[in-house]
């Protein structure tokens, strides 16, 4: 019988201590990871087979796909960890609403349906859909980064977020949390900014700042959130020099619950209520809802500011098309509107964070080095530890990823020196920071079964780790090379 211990209990502990900016509480393991399962707020109707295949037809596959995994088709995956984008399964509201979408060129009935449901949750008056978060960030980008040299700062962009800010000649700064790097500190909101030197920076650089991005949870740095008090810190040094912040919201709900759960004071309150008071310290968000908002496809921008909305939609006009679809089918907004309630829900929170805190908690308590707490939708194992043979320029996290698919038909990413990227200044690798393996979990897709499985075969390759190879570049693409590079084992 599973014995759900709701992570929401744990913040008994927490309650009553008085938090200021970037003063964190830690936490604290449960005793067995095993208490961390939480029974499915759902029962599964339509059934997607996923295939076996042996080893060595995965060692050909890996062979044609040229060591980069975004090249294997998903026939020969058996779990598929590569992302939780976009991947999750719709609920049958959601399949239901699909069938009432408005497909009107302009003024959708589908559309006032997000736009409302957006107004309420986010407290934004101006929505925006954009076909997916990227096409938000283009949007914002176009509007904000005017000339080139401007300043984008954040906590840690997403590198979707900082491929746009450098396409419009803008420059990357990066101020995160100094604990974020400490994989044995055990404290949470590890995704705020680190206060002490991004107050100074932009008291110094303000002329040259046009938006700062808090990207919630912070994708980049585990999936570790981000307080209230944090982003509250943060939008008063904005106001003071008049610079507008902007959060990166893909995953903003699971973000209100580990608030909900661990910052202290918050437990009362309900999801809404904390989306709602987050956001009101900021400008406006852009949201990829393929994340938090329990979709396939979709993504949106909203603000109350009448300036950037009046700039923001000629942009949309110019990319995704009119401003009350944004590059979406009508069916499409109304499955965000379904989605973005559903994702409120507690009992389906429970359940999304306690996957990933299960799989993570299991790993680390059997000796894997990784990024803690556990984040909401992935987890980060430290690619450097597991392989410490293989120096970054081979990039670590990559090699185990195409280890791991080869030992068990397990796709994960990296998320490190190759997803960085090289420096446009200097053409160099950014080896700056960590090395990971991520296995991002699907929303409402995988039972504690096959997460089981995957626990299994990433402590089988741990034994063998020595035997793992570097890889290295056949073919590098210039942008986002992740996604379209070649490589060859070394
Ligand atoms: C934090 C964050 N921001 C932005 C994006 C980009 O969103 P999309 O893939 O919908 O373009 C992602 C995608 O994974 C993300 O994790």
């Amino acid at each position: 019988m599973l014995q759900p211990r709701y992570p929401d209990e744990v913040s008994n502990n927490a309650t009553g201590v008085s938090m200021g900016i970037n003063e964190l509480v830690n936490w604290k393991p449960p005793a067995d990871a095993a208490q961390l399962k939480v029974a499915e707020p759902f029962k599964i109707k339509s059934v997607e087979p996923v295939c076996q295949t042996t080893r060595a037809h995965r060692k050909r596959v890996l062979r044609g796909a040229k060591y980069n995994l975004f090249n294997i088709s998903s026939r020969d995956i058996l779990l598929d960890f590569l992302t939780d984008s976009g991947t999750g399964a719709m609920s049958q509201a959601q399949w239901a609403a699909l069938q009432q979408g408005d497909e009107s060129y302009a003024g959708s009935v589908s559309f006032d349906l997000l736009r409302d449901t957006v107004r309420d949750l986010f407290g934004f008056k101006h929505v925006l859909p954009s076909h997916q978060g990227r096409s938000a960030e283009l949007v914002l980008m176009s509007h904000f980064i005017s000339k080139k040299g401007l300043v984008v700062p954040g906590n840690l962009h997403f590198d979707t977020t900082g491929a746009h800010i450098e396409f419009q000649g803008g420059v990357i700064r990066e101020f995160p949390d100094r604990r974020i790097v400490d994989l044995d500190d055990l404290s949470l909101f590890k995704g705020n900014m680190d206060l002490e030197s991004f107050a100074p920076y932009v008291k110094k650089n303000h002329r040259n700042i046009p938006l700062v991005v808090l990207t919630a949870t912070c994708n980049s740095g585990g999936g570790q959130p981000v307080s209230l008090a944090n982003v509250a810190a943060v939008g008063k040094i904005c106001r003071k020099y008049r610079i507008p912040l902007f959060v990166d919201s893909a995953r903003i709900i699971e973000n209100a619950y580990f608030i909900k759960t661990y910052e202290p004071g918050q437990s009362r309150k309900s999801i809404r209520t904390i989306l709602r008071e987050f956001l009101s310290h900021t400008d406006g968000a852009m949201m990829s809802a393929k994340k938090d908002g329990l979709v396939n496809i979709g993504g949106f921008i909203a603000t109350n500011n009448e300036d950037y909305f009046d700039s923001f939609r000629r942009y949309t006009i110019l990319f995704d098309g009119f401003v009350t679809y944004g590059g979406l089918a009508g069916r499409d907004l109304a499955a965000i509107a379904v989605g973005l309630r559903e994702a409120i829900d507690l009992g389906y929170l429970k359940h999304r964070v306690s996957q990933a805190a299960y799989l993570a908690t299991s790993l680390w308590k059997a000796g894997v080095r990784m990024v803690m707490p556990p984040g909401g939708h992935a987890v980060y194992v430290d690619a450097r530890a597991f392989c410490p043979h293989i120096p970054v320029r081979q990039y670590p996290g990559h090699a185990i990823a195409v280890a791991l698919y080869l030992e068990s038909g397990i796709r994960g990413c990296e998320i490190g020196t190759l997803l960085r990227g090289r420096d446009p200044r200097t053409g160099r690798d950014r080896t700056k920071g960590l090395d990971l393996l991520r296995l991002a979990i699907p929303r409402r897709v995988y039972s504690y079964n096959q997460l089981d499985y995957a626990i299994d075969a990433i402590l089988r390759l741990k034994k063998k780790a020595h035997t793992i190879r570097g890889v290295k570049f056949v073919r590098e693409s210039p942008f986002l090379r992740h996604f379209t590079s070649e490589f060859a084992l070394i």
